[in-house]
């Protein structure tokens, strides 16, 4: 921290405000008609699962698992942070959702697929239909590809049942998949393709967005080259068919290198494939998360503790049964979707609907059509889609005939308002919410009300999952007292089954990023002094409730989804004219945050400030950035300044820029090397006049490139 005046007066400020920012709210009660059918209704779950039973307790979990060679130690905690689940143990993730259930359901549906376009039927898969299809899956990848367990793949699939079909055919053979979200760029893709060592690329012709059938095979060849570029040669690009035998895309295949997955698999029908036993501690998956550097991290993903973990949560606080129709509306390509749309409730033995669009399209009423049209009775979404079907159709749930039990929020903090539309007409006051707080690191649910036992509060997530033990420290390492209702940094000090086991090649950063700063010994083997941090603001309230205030690092939550400003700060110098890059998160009504550009060009570049030239540069940021990451990564707006504001050692004050781009004060800018400027930016972003915000300041806004 170079400009200690300046932060210290904001984090004054920032704290009390945020004390303040959402009011305490009222409970809700969850109905009898809940309880009484709830999987989880004892009101000592949480003891059973305290520090006394620690770790022990989550034999609990492991016991929904089917294994084939029993684990004989619960934790390992011989090489701090690398802590080792269910030692030992041998297991199949394919054989656990699919083999196990096939006795007792093999003609239920496992899956039902909805596309996009309304006028094509909903599909259902059933399990025995989907092990057919695995196997099979599992033959070609094996046989024709040469994978074998350990290897990586590389999918970047949309949400068809393509992609669980391709996730479960590796698992079964031991190989680690790597799904990127199908709505990243072709770059995003190669990069990862690169960073995993992946020889195979599993993609697709084509797939249904807001009306349209995207071309997405040119993405495949976009990775291919980006992979080669960075010294990662591909071999074999696998194309699915959208509409099988038909091939949907403009985009030409490459001789010797592309094939159509359709065409392969003719040659193995009716195969099967033995599962595969896999050490419990084997990697099961990875997936690519942004952090405070460029370059996104592979967070890897253990077989037995995960598959345990997702088990336990999607049992007890998602409250699936096999008889329940549950429809997680996020994308596979996430976290969410992973333990929550494919792993969780498969474990279960549910059923899990996979729809391919948006959820607006053709109209605002399609969600509440396709949960009447299936029987749907679990529902879980984002804050960002519940404001946006609010703001597009208030009226629209009450007048559809759907009827839940049970709805998840996840991604961002739920605002009061937006929690109770969600439960007054989306629920129709008849369904549980949960407010589930996680992290892709983290493998599933880390705070959450257990639906039967407490009280909903909306802003909330509720106290800590059974088992997991969170501590908020203040900015000075200071452990907060419980319940203080204090901000301060959320950590969580045990370890859990569902807590990532590295990043993939890099054990350094793992530990740096997670453990390092609150590590009481480096020495030490007691899990006791290796607390890990979350990277979120949070508060305790006197109920024992955690409130989640949002990012305290350089990462932007758009959606609900992570994105680096430092990763989109690469992008944009990828634009010759760019000399100086600079991204802060804004505060929008819909998706939580979005990212402002600010960029200072080159001496001599045509495209100075107000010249004609400038709009093109513009629109070359704009490009690059939904070119290298994604349209997610879109900015708001890209502004050219004529310098940007610095600290005197040279530092671009990110904190100043963010505070433009939220209206608000900029404070004092004394300081800087270069205090005149702030002024100019702000009359480009602001306007002429002062904007004195009253509003309070939510905690990542607020503490914004404060330790820049
Ligand atoms: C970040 C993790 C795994 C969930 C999908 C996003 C924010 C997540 C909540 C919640 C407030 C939340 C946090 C977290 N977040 N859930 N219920 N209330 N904030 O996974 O991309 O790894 O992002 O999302 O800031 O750190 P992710």
């Amino acid at each position: 921290m170079t400009d200690k005046s300046n932060v210290d007066e904001h984090t004054e400020a920032s704290e009390a405000q945020i004390a303040v920012h959402w009011k305490e709210e009222q409970y809700f009660q969850p109905s009898q008609t809940f309880i009484e059918q709830a999987n989880m209704t004892d009101p000592d779950i949480r003891q059973k699962f305290g520090e006394a039973n620690f770790p022990d307790c989550f034999k609990d979990y492991a016991d929904m698992l089917t294994w084939s060679t029993p684990y004989t130690k619960v934790l390992d905690t011989s090489k701090p942070p690398f802590w080792k689940w269910f030692v030992g143990g041998k297991l199949n993730a394919s054989y656990n959702c699919i083999d196990r259930h096939l006795a007792q359901y093999r003609n239920k549906a496992a899956f039902i697929f909805v596309g996009e376009p309304e006028q094509d039927p909903p599909v259902a898969m059933t399990y025995q239909e989907l092990y057919v299809r695995v196997n099979e899956m599992a033959a070609l990848l094996r046989d024709f590809c040469g994978l074998k367990a350990g290897d990586r793949v590389t999918l970047h699939l949309p949400m068809t049942l393509d992609l669980p079909i391709t996730m479960l055919a590796c698992t079964r053979l031991g190989v680690i998949h790597s799904q990127v979200f199908g709505g990243f760029s072709g770059q995003s893709c190669g990069s990862r393709i690169q960073d995993s060592g992946s020889h195979v690329l599993i993609s697709t012709d084509a797939y249904w967005r807001s009306g349209k059938l995207i071309d997405h095979k040119v993405n495949a060849d976009i990775a291919v080259q980006t992979a080669e570029k960075l010294g990662q040669h591909v071999d074999k690009v696998l194309i699915w068919q959208r509409y099988p035998g038909k091939y949907s895309s403009p985009t030409p295949m490459v001789e010797g290198r592309d094939f159509f997955v359709n065409e392969l698999l003719q040659k193995y029908a009716g195969k099967q494939v033995e599962p595969v036993p896999m050490d419990a501690e084997a990697p099961l998956f990875l997936m690519y998360s942004s952090g405070t550097t460029g370059q996104p991290k592979g967070c890897q993903h253990r077989t037995g503790g995960y598959l345990a973990y997702v088990a336990g949560t999607s049992k007890y606080i998602q409250d699936i049964h096999p008889t329940d129709t549950y429809w997680c509306m996020a994308d596979i390509g996430w976290i969410t979707g992973h333990s929550y749309i494919v792993y969780g409730p498969l474990l279960l033995a549910a059923t899990s609907v996979i729809y391919e669009g948006v959820p607006t399209y053709p109209d605002v009423r399609r969600p509440w059509r396709i949960a009447e049209r299936l029987g749907v009775n679990i529902f879980h979404t984002s804050p960002t889609a519940v404001r946006a079907l609010r703001r597009a159709g208030p009226e629209e749930p009450r007048k559809c005939g759907h009827h839940f039990k049970h709805m998840t929020t996840v991604g961002e903090p739920i605002e009061p308002s937006a929690w109770r539309w969600y439960y007054d007409e989306v629920g129709k006051r008849e369904a549980v919410i949960v407010d589930t707080w996680w992290q892709t690191e983290n493998g599933g649910f880390l705070c959450s009300t257990i639906p039967a036992l407490d009280a909903m509060k909306p802003g909330s997530a509720g106290p800590a999952m059974p088992g997991i033990y969170p501590v908020i420290f203040d900015d000075n390492d200071e452990e907060l007292v419980k319940g203080s209702g204090q901000a301060g940094n959320m950590c969580i000090r045990n370890p859990w089954p569902g807590i990532m086991q590295t990043i993939w090649g890099d054990d350094q950063r793992f530990v740096d990023t997670y453990y390092k700063r609150y590590c009481k010994d480096p020495q030490s083997k007691d899990w006791r002094d290796w607390p890990y941090m979350s990277g979120d603001g949070a508060m305790q309230a006197a109920d024992g409730y955690y409130r989640i205030l949002g990012r305290l690092d350089d990462v932007i939550n758009v959606s609900g989804h992570r994105l680096g400003t430092k990763e989109i700060e690469s992008a944009c110098l990828t634009v010759p004219e760019v000399a100086e890059a600079a991204v802060v998160p804004v505060m929008d009504e819909i998706r939580g945050r979005v990212p402002d550009v600010y960029v200072s060009l080159n001496a001599g570049s045509t495209g100075m400030p107000g010249s004609g030239a400038s709009a093109d540069v513009v629109d070359r940021v704009i490009k690059a950035c939904e070119d290298m990451i994604g349209k997610i990564a879109r900015p708001r707006q890209v502004y050219i300044v004529p310098d940007m504001p610095k600290t005197r050692s040279g530092k671009i004050m990110r904190r100043v820029l963010g505070a433009i781009s939220n209206g608000l004060a900029v404070g004092d800018v004394t300081t800087l090397a270069n205090g005149t400027v702030v002024e100019e930016i702000r009359v480009m972003v602001q306007g002429k006049h002062a904007v004195a915000s009253t509003d309070a300041i939510p905690e990542d806004i607020a503490k914004f490139g404060q330790h820049d």
